[in-house]
Parts: structure tokens; C-alpha cells; sequence
């Protein structure tokens, strides 16, 4: 069980433009983002993923972005004003036990982890209801940082998600640590 939290001085390096050049954020979610969805981001720090998913859901879309952090969600709620995209983030503050997303059940139509699950103190419980927010049918793009993940231990996860009741609608492909899962249609 992880206690451990990305520092918040650390949020500053996740969102260094140079970033891009190993992960781009456009590249990594265009082919799963559609204008006018709704979109859950877990651990969004600073926001390195959320003002893309914002651009990509365009004006008819949302984008609910939850992190532990206050600080975290400060920064990144600065970034989106700066770049013209406040009006379809919503940060939430949650604590450990409680993503505080009840009012999203069956409504979103793609999730976001990235890099984070390996911090989440009770993964199996999260992971369950990642899946009652998800419409069935709908996907989450689940990645892991291989500096703090060896691949079994990500194996092992992407086990949990299919006893909970995900597919893998996209294995992991070489050494790249990010799977796509989906809710089973209907
Ligand atoms: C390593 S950072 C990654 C940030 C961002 N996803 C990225 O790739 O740049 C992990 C983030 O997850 C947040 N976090 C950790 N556990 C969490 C939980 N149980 N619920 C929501 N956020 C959490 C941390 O506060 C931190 O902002």
C-alpha cells in the first residue's frame, strides 16, 4: 500500500515543455479524445496531460481533474487561465480514500491515469470506481513510469482492473508501461 505522494515542487519538472519530447500529449491522446466528451484526469498534477485533454474535448467538453494536492491544482488551474482553457477544467480536491466523484457515476466518457496508480494507497478500490464513472463501452489509458514501476508490479495491475471487470482494448506494446482498458459494452 503506497503513502506517497508526488512532491508538489516536483509538479514543476512534470510540466517542463521538454517533457514533450519523450511524451507528447497530443501524440499520446488524440486517438482516444473526442470534442464535446467528458473527462476524468486522476492525479493531474500540474497539468502537464490536462490542458491537451481540455483542447481535444474542445468547448462542448469538460474535463474533471482530482488530485490530493491543493498546490498541484493551483498551478494547474494558473496554466489553464493563462492558456484559455479554464472554462472546461473543474479541479476537485480528494483525499486518499475518496475521489469525491459520486456525482460522475456512468458519465464520463475516458479516464486518464498517468503516472500515477503506483501512488494510490488502495488500488483495487479506486480502480472499481474509475469503473462505475466510466459509460460502458468507454476507456482509460493507463500508464506507469517505468523509474518507479518495474513491469511486473504493472502487470499485476492491469491484472486487478480485469478482476474488477476491465478489458485490455490495447496491450502494452514493448517496453512502454500503458495499456488501454475498457467497461465493457452492454
Ligand atoms: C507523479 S504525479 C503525475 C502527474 C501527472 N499525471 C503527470 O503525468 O504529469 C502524481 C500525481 O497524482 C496525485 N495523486 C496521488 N495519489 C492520488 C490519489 N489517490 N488521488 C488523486 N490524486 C493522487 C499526486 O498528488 C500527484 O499530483
Amino acid at each position: 500500500m503506497s503513502t506517497h505522494a508526488c512532491p508538489w515542487w516536483l509538479g514543476y519538472l512534470l510540466v517542463t515543455p521538454l517533457r514533450r519530447l519523450l511524451e507528447n500529449p497530443a501524440k499520446i491522446l488524440t486517438p482516444w479524445v473526442q470534442p464535446r466528451m467528458t473527462v476524468l484526469e486522476p492525479g493531474p498534477g500540474m497539468g502537464f496531460f490536462t490542458l491537451e485533454l481540455a483542447r481535444l474535448v474542445g468547448p462542448g467538453g469538460r474535463v474533471v481533474a482530482v488530485d490530493l494536492q491543493e498546490r498541484m491544482l493551483a498551478t494547474l488551474r494558473r496554466r489553464a487561465q493563462k492558456f484559455g482553457l479554464a472554462d472546461r477544467i473543474e479541479t476537485r480536491r480528494c483525499s486518499r480514500d475518496d475521489l469525491g466523484i459520486g456525482d460522475l457515476a456512468g458519465r464520463v466518457d475516458f479516464v486518464l491515469l498517468f503516472h500515477m496508480l503506483h501512488e494510490v494507497a488502495a488500488p483495487d478500490r479506486f480502480l472499481r470506481t474509475v469503473h462505475t464513472v466510466l459509460k460502458p463501452g468507454c476507456a482509460v489509458l493507463l500508464a506507469e513510469p517505468p523509474v518507479h514501476v518495474s513491469p511486473s508490479a504493472f502487470q499485476a495491475s492491469v491484472q486487478e482492473a480485469t478482476k474488477l471487470g476491465f478489458e485490455i482494448a490495447e496491450p502494452a506494446r514493448g517496453r512502454r508501461l500503458q495499456v488501454l482498458l475498457r467497461r465493457p459494452p452492454i
